[in-house]
């Protein structure tokens, strides 16, 4: 049944009321009015704790929300996921990266087939496999145990196991080395072909579709820099794929037996719970892997079964709609405030924005309200000192995600004392900000002269009333990571099913990707060939003249 469009609907109309009398609240006369704010706003499910209490909204926005989410059908829609429908509808896929990460034995047969066996079966292999190259019983050509890992990659092949290695680098093997190379730019292969040595290196060639012309290119680049040194028959020890295109590795000539497959139903962006994830079986092991596993899986039971007022990816998207919708934030910041996820706005910006980055709804007509708003940030406190002074003062609304941990992973409390206050100093000093005569009054405490003190004032003024939310959680280990990255999937796929949009496909990619293959073609040519507007025929000109 086609879906109404979403301004259409009875509860965005009441929500679009209620945004009218919303308007002019400020966040510290909430605060002021309830002193159970925090402990209303805030909820907590498997390892994480989610406090949306700093954020424009009252008790009232939050049950038009839910009325929203219900008439937009997001728990059937979530029902159906998990249960394997075809809801990837311009694909005609299902999407099942939560069967990726459900126990051993659990039930999910999909057309015929035994799904869970399927996972399970190759999770076996990714174990015999990672204990293997751990143990230093996968040995090099020469004889040798592996030493470096080089995984070849790019978009969701890429930007999940890299994310969780360097997350997870205090549970790393302290022997192996990891490497990720995702850009055609030769300066990546490059940088990192500098510090292996083919006798001990190992590379993962890891692509969904096998055809990623990324990826093809760095894979044949690897193939022939090892190939200088070592024997063709010594490829099997040295590279190993990751993909759902058998006859592709086949055809690039690597053994199927070194082959790890995943299935179609599985998502790019959404598989790094796949075998994609090998390189973080192998810097942390098969066990944590696991545990990272277990701790998206806790996640998705929350999501399952939670209702919507305690259930953190649905709060996390109806606050984020709320945000977008109504209060024009056209960007979100993510601010982890741990220095090990200083890949997770990378990560998240693929989840978000090739997911929800779409414009028209999934029977194909144009949506008709805003949707995904545009997703950046860095780890805190690096970030305070770039550009949250745009966040503090600029013009625009850019609601902000803290990200932290309770506890650190090194023995240096000062700094993680030091690295909290300054977390939720910055959620205070966002949602409460500075009047101009809090500002007047510290001045004349400093002494200024009267026409001094109005010179400066508006410069020192902060409007405050800017949103934010806070995730804590104990520590950052492999299952509450796992939890993380599912808590973020899933408010993706909320915030989808709102929009009504498929969040499963990404045609806006392929444009870009036939155009760069003809003008490839046409950087080779003798001559310079005229076929594109002014500008690019001018850009491709000056190439040709610097080969
Ligand atoms: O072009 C976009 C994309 O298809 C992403 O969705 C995907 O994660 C990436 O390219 C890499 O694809 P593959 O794993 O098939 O090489």
């Amino acid at each position: 049944m086609r879906q109404l469009s979403l301004t259409s609907t009875s509860s965005f109309q009441a929500l679009e009321t209620h945004a009218i009398e919303a308007e002019d609240w400020e966040m510290r006369s909430l605060f002021a009015a309830d002193p159970q704010r925090f402990e209303r706003l805030s909820c907590e499910a498997a390892g994480l704790f989610l406090d949306y209490s700093k954020n424009r909204l009252d008790g009232r926005t939050l049950e038009l929300l839910a009325a929203l989410l219900r008439e937009r059908g997001v728990e059937a829609r979530r029902d159906a996921m998990f249960a394997g429908e075809r809801i990837n509808n311009t694909e005609n896929r299902a999407v099942l990266h939560t069967a990726l990460r459900a126990p051993r034995g659990a039930k999910l047969v999909v057309e015929g087939q035994d799904v869970n066996a399927d996972v399970h079966a190759v999770l076996d292999r990714v174990k015999l496999f990672s204990d293997a190259v751990r143990s230093g019983d996968w040995l090099g050509y020469t004889g040798k145990p592996i030493l470096d890992v080089v995984n070849i990659g790019i978009g969701g092949s890429d930007l999940g196991p890299k994310m969780v290695v360097l997350a997870l680098r205090h549970y790393a093997h302290p022997r192996l080395r990891m490497h990720f190379v995702s850009n055609v730019d030769g300066h990546d292969m490059d940088a990192a072909l500098m510090h292996v040595d083919p006798e001990t290196t190992l590379f993962i060639v890891a692509s969904k579709t096998f055809t990623t012309a990324e990826t093809m290119m760095n894979a044949q680049t690897a193939r022939k820099w090892f190939l200088q040194n070592a024997p063709e028959e010594a490829l099997a020890r040295h590279f190993v794929a990751v993909s759902t295109n058998t006859e592709a590795i086949k055809t690039f000539g690597i053994d199927p037996a070194n082959m790890f497959p995943f299935w179609d139903w599985v998502g790019g962006r959404y598989s790094v719970w796949s075998a994609i994830g090998l390189p973080v079986a192998l810097a942390v092991g098969f066990g944590y892997f696991t545990d990272f596993l277990a701790g998206a899986h806790e996640l998705d039971e929350h999501f399952r079964t939670a209702p919507v007022e305690e259930n953190l990816p649905m709060i996390l998207a109806l606050v984020g709609f709320w945000n977008r919708q109504f209060l024009g934030a056209s960007s979100v910041t993510i601010a982890p405030y741990h220095q090990d996820l200083n890949r997770f706005p990378a990560y998240l910006q693929q989840l978000d924005m090739e997911s929800n980055g779409k414009r028209v709804t999934r029977d194909g007509e144009p949506v008709d309200t805003p949707t995904c708003p545009a997703i950046w940030g860095e780890p805190g406190t690096n970030g305070q000192h770039a550009y949250f002074q745009l966040l503090h003062q600029g013009t625009d609304l850019t609601p902000i995600d803290f990200i932290a941990a309770l506890r650190p992973a090194h023995e240096m409390q000062n700094h993680h004392t030091a690295l909290l206050a300054n977390c939720f100093a910055q959620s205070e000093a966002f949602m409460k900000g500075k009047t101009l005569d809090e500002v007047r009054v510290d001045l004349q405490q400093q002494g200024l002269a009267l026409g001094e003190i109005e010179r400066l004032a508006p410069h020192k003024t902060f409007p405050g009333n800017r949103p934010s939310n806070t995730i804590l959680m104990e520590r950052l280990t492999p299952a509450t990571l796992g939890a993380l990255i599912a808590l973020y999937e899933h408010k993706t796929f909320v915030q989808g099913v709102l929009w009504d949009v498929n969040s499963f496909d990404q045609w806006g990619v392929e444009l870009g990707k036939v155009l760069a293959k003809k003008i490839e073609a046409e950087l080779a040519l003798d001559a310079q060939p005229e076929l594109h507007d002014s500008s690019t025929n001018g850009l491709i000109a000056r190439a040709k003249a610097a080969v």
